[in-house]
């Protein structure tokens, strides 16, 4: 069966999600911020490191350019990038106060300066034309996606690469099932090992429908054309679950 267009969808992920999107997920972020990273090192058996450095790798920059990581969490990409070329300027934006502060001892404790803003990112507060590269991980299945790609296609400089990895919704019914199980698994096991609060176990259900609601990589391609993007490609990591994309501002 063909899936429905991608504006159709986003308003129902829109109609589904947006109480959690607006009005639980910071208090979730807040509550997990001091044992984000070292929860998904454990949630992923270890290959966070991994993901990381396979997504870096498709990551070209140049000296002095201008980054904004977009929903930066605790800078794990701005960290990554200045680790590689410490000249690039590094912009962050999330809507956590918590995570972002977590993130800045971490940019701190290497000698690393991120500049950092604290605000919802369907608004992008920055000129247009402004930035060589943008990045967003692990966050855009709380987003309305298509605003916020086009919110990055703006900031972007003509030329400027916008690179992008999350989970996503396989295209094999089998592998889907068995994530989405291991996914819960994962959930639960991690929450009852670094005590998560009653925010963070509330919204177990919730991280998993955001993935059944979500894109495949070759939907997430689509999204990115139809904003005007060029040149839009990826690599699919574990069978579609994992997806790194890299469009152009023409
Ligand atoms: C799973 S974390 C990913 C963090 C980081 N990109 C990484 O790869 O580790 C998701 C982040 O998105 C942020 N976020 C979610 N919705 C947001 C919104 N509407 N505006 C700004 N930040 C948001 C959360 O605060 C959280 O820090």
């Amino acid at each position: 069966m063909t899936p429905p267009p991608i504006a159709t969808r986003e308003l129902a992920r829109e109609e589904r999600f947006s109480m959690v999107w607006t009005q639980e997920l910071n208090t979730v972020f807040a509550d997990v911020a001091p044992y984000y990273d070292r929860a998904n090192y454990f949630a992923s058996l270890g290959l966070w490191g991994f993901f990381l450095r396979r997504f870096m790798s498709t990551v070209e920059v140049h000296p002095g350019e201008r980054v904004l990581d977009v929903c930066a969490g605790t800078n794990a990409i701005g960290i990554a990038l200045l680790g590689r070329e410490p000249t690039l300027e590094v912009h962050a934006i999330d809507r956590s106060a918590e995570m972002q502060e977590v993130g800045r001892q971490r940019a701190e404790a290497r000698g690393f300066r991120v500049r950092s803003v604290i605000d919802d990112v369907h608004t992008l507060p920055y000129p247009d034309n402004h930035f060589d590269i943008v990045t967003l991980q692990f966050a855009t299945r709380h987003l309305r996606v298509r605003r916020v790609f086009e919110e990055i296609h703006r900031v972007l400089k003509p030329g400027g690469r916008f690179h992008h990895s999350d989970m996503l919704r396989p295209g094999n019914r089998v592998v889907e099932v068995l994530y989405y199980a291991y996914l819960r698994f994962c959930l639960a096991f991690t929450g009852f090992v670094f005590r998560s609060g009653p925010a963070a176990l509330n919204c177990k259900n919730y991280f998993i429908n955001a993935l059944k609601m979500f894109y495949s990589a070759e939907e997430l391609s689509t999204v990115l054309r139809e904003l005007g993007y060029r040149d839009v490609g990826y690599k699919a990591v574990f069978a579609g679950m994992l997806g790194f994309h890299r469009a152009v501002k023409p």
